[in-house]
C-alpha cells in the first residue's frame, strides 16, 4: 500500500473530502473511480492547471488554494493535509475557523509537535499507520475532535497505531536511526536520549 492508498483507505464513500495540497490530485481521482466526489486544492496555480489539463471528471472540483482559504463552511467534513511539514499544517488550520470530524495527515517531520499542537486545537489522534512506501516510513495521522493529555511516550512516538507488525519494524528502524545519531554527535541531545530511553 503507497501512502495515496493509505489515506484513501481510511476515507469512507459518505465523507466529503477536502485534499489541500493535492498536487497531481492521485486521492481524488481514486475517490472519483468509486464515484464519490471531492475537493482538491493546491496554493501552486501551475500545479491546479496541469491537474485541469490532465483530469477529465466532474467528480473532481479543482481550486487555488492557500490552506483552506477557498473553502466555504459545509464543503467538507474530512480534511487531508499530506506531502507537507508540520508547520505548514499547523498554520492552515490555525488560519481557519472551519471544523473537521476528520483530518488525515502525513506531515514530512516533528510528529510530536504535531500531536500537541493539534490538540491544542481541539483535535486528537484517532488512529496511526505506519505506511512504508518506496522504502521510507511515513506517519500517517488521523486526527478526530477531541482534547487529551498526552504522555511524553505518545507524543513522541505515537499511539493507536492500527498496524502493529509495521509500527514494530519502524520503532526498530527509528531506535536505530537515533542510536547512530547519537554515537556521531558530540551533543547530548534530549530528544535523541529520550527517543533511545523509551525505544531501548
Ligand atoms: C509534496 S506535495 C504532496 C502531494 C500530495 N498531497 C501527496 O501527499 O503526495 C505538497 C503540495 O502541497 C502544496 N502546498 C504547500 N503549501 C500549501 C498551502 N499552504 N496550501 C495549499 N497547498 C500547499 C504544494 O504546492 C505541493 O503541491
Amino acid at each position: 500500500m503507497n501512502r495515496i492508498e493509505a489515506i484513501y483507505s481510511l476515507i469512507d464513500k459518505n465523507d466529503k473530502v477536502i485534499d489541500v495540497g493535492c498536487d497531481q490530485a492521485k486521492l481524488s481521482i481514486m475517490l472519483s473511480l468509486r464515484n464519490q466526489a471531492s475537493i482538491a486544492c493546491d496554493i501552486s496555480e501551475k500545479v491546479i492547471e496541469r491537474a485541469r489539463h490532465d483530469i477529465d471528471s466532474s467528480l473532481i472540483d479543482l481550486r487555488v488554494s492557500n490552506g483552506l482559504e477557498k473553502i466555504q463552511d459545509g464543503e467538507g467534513d474530512t480534511l487531508v493535509l499530506a506531502g507537507m511539514g508540520t508547520h505548514t499544517i499547523i498554520e492552515i488550520l490555525s488560519n481557519t475557523n472551519l471544523r473537521f470530524n476528520k483530518i488525515i495527515t502525513i506531515s514530512n517531520n516533528y510528529h510530536d509537535i504535531l500531536r500537541e499542537k493539534m490538540n491544542n486545537l481541539n483535535y486528537i489522534v484517532d488512529k496511526e499507520l505506519i505506511v512504508k512506501d518506496n522504502n521510507k516510513y511515513y506517519n500517517l495521522i488521523m486526527f478526530k475532535e477531541g482534547n487529551k493529555k498526552y504522555s511524553k511516550k505518545e507524543l513522541l512516538i505515537g499511539l493507536n497505531h492500527i498496524d502493529k507488525d509495521m509500527y514494530n519494524e519502524y520503532l526498530n528502524y527509528l531506535l536505530n536511526k537515533y542510536l547512530k545519531i547519537k554515537k556521531s554527535s558530540k551533543d547530548n541531545n534530549k530528544k535523541v536520549n529520550e527517543i533511545i530511553n523509551l525505544l531501548s
